[in-house]
């Protein structure tokens, strides 16, 4: 499994590519307005951080202007990812990025038979958002197992890239039902190697060591 950090913050990024687990980043407007930067210069930085990709999303949502967006961004890096919404135009748009070369991630995905479409048309990557069905009361993680089932029937290369993950335990659940990626918080991926026992167990092994001195 892949993991991506869910981050506009350049901080972030580079503590997690420093630690050499980071395979990607995907960003979306909510993450970039948070940082308060031009989003072009940010998407830059990323991409001068890591050679994974690094999904920038489209805010228009008319098929002609999404795509002067998405040219605009793919001249910024190679490996910029055009993230486009999962409506009509979103869909229509794919078709032209697909026809054009444009890699794309299909975002807001929320059942499996938007992502069986984003997938007959083309799209690299597939963004189902689990956290948000959880807490709608739905079974965020369901949606994986379908999709997985559904890009194995047919022999699909679009990849599951899990999104919406709220903590470690969707980070493990989607990686058992087969989610090609994970995009995460920072929050979430600085606990995946985190666990008292370890913090104690060296805790112990230093005071010890301390001993025999
Ligand atoms: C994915 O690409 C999205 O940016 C993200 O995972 C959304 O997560 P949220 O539902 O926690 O905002």
């Amino acid at each position: 499994m892949k993991f991506f950090l869910d981050t506009a913050n350049i901080d972030q990024i580079k503590a997690a590519n420093d630690m050499g687990i980071l395979d990607g980043v995907t960003t979306n407007p909510s993450l970039v307005a948070r940082e308060g930067k031009d989003f072009r210069t940010l998407v830059e930085q990323i991409c001068r951080i890591t050679s994974g990709p690094v999904s920038a999303e489209v805010v228009s949502t008319e098929c002609r202007a999404m795509m002067t967006e998405a040219r605009e961004l793919r001249q910024i890096a190679p490996n910029v990812i055009i993230k486009l919404p999962t409506i009509a135009e979103g869909i229509k748009a794919l078709k032209i990025c697909v026809a054009e070369e444009i890699p794309v991630n299909m975002t807001l995905v929320f059942q499996p038979l938007q992502a069986l479409i984003v997938a007959k048309v083309g799209a690299k990557f597939c963004s189902p958002f689990l956290g948000r069905l959880d807490d709608i009361g739905e079974d965020g993680m369901k949606l994986i197992h379908d999709m997985r089932q559904i890009y194995d029937n047919y022999m699909f290369e679009t990849e599951i890239l899990a999104a919406s993950l709220r903590h470690p335990f969707h980070v493990l659940e989607a990686a058992k039902a087969g989610a090609d990626i994970g995009t995460m918080p920072y929050s979430v991926f600085e606990q995946l190697w985190k666990h008292p026992l370890t913090d104690l167990g060296l805790e112990k092994f230093l005071s010890d060591w301390k001993k025999l001195k």
